[in-house]
């Protein structure tokens, strides 16, 4: 099995809007319209076997210093192959590069994450997000998602900081 990890193209949008409707149907994402993902496509790596998309992730900037990882998802048949870590992975070396030293996320899969270098944090740190997504989460009220959040050494003046200074 090759899997390559890409940034998204427009010609993935169909594949991409399947994958996130999946996971919307059983509330584990948010849905994303064709339109939406036609808009943001920039934001998105995916993982590809062959000619068939099997992973995506995003990156939505919350701010001048953070950014979150959203839509992650991997197909059923290929999780636990190491390709959603590949992902992320891949999308901590995108924040990097944009200097952007925080990554979060919201999530079920904090076990996951965790595995990642991502460590649970209180989504009340957080205040840009309220006023993003969650706006439009029928969850808003009664949020039963997991923050997580790791640091990215971007400059020297990200070292000295502690998870209390988010
Ligand atoms: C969560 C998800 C992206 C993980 O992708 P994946 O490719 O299956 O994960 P990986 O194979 O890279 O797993 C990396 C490590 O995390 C562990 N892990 C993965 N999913 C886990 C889970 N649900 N609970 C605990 N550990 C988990 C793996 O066992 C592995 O550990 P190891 O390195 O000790 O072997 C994938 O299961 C998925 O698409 N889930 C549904 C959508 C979702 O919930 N997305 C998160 C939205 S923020």
């Amino acid at each position: 099995m090759s899997i390559v990890c890409r940034k998204a193209l427009l010609e993935d949008v169909d594949a991409l809007f399947e994958l996130i409707q999946g996971y919307a149907a059983n509330g584990i994402m948010l849905p994303r319209s064709r339109e939406a993902l036609t808009r943001q496509i920039d934001t998105f790596l995916v993982a590809q076997d062959g000619d068939r998309l099997i992973g995506c992730g995003s990156l939505f900037r919350l701010g001048s210093d953070l950014v979150e990882i959203r839509s992650l998802g991997i197909v059923d048949g290929y999780k636990g192959q190491g390709i959603g870590s590949r992902l992320v992975d891949a999308l901590m070396e995108e924040a990097k590069l944009q200097g952007i030293p925080k990554v979060m996320a919201l999530t079920y899969e904090s076990a996951f994450f965790q595995k990642n270098g991502f460590h649970i944090v209180e989504k009340e740190i957080f205040p840009e997000k309220v006023w993003t997504d969650c706006v439009h989460c029928p969850k808003q009220h009664k949020c039963d998602e997991i923050a997580v959040v790791r640091l990215i050494e971007v400059a020297p003046s990200t070292e000295q900081m502690s998870f209390a200074q988010i």
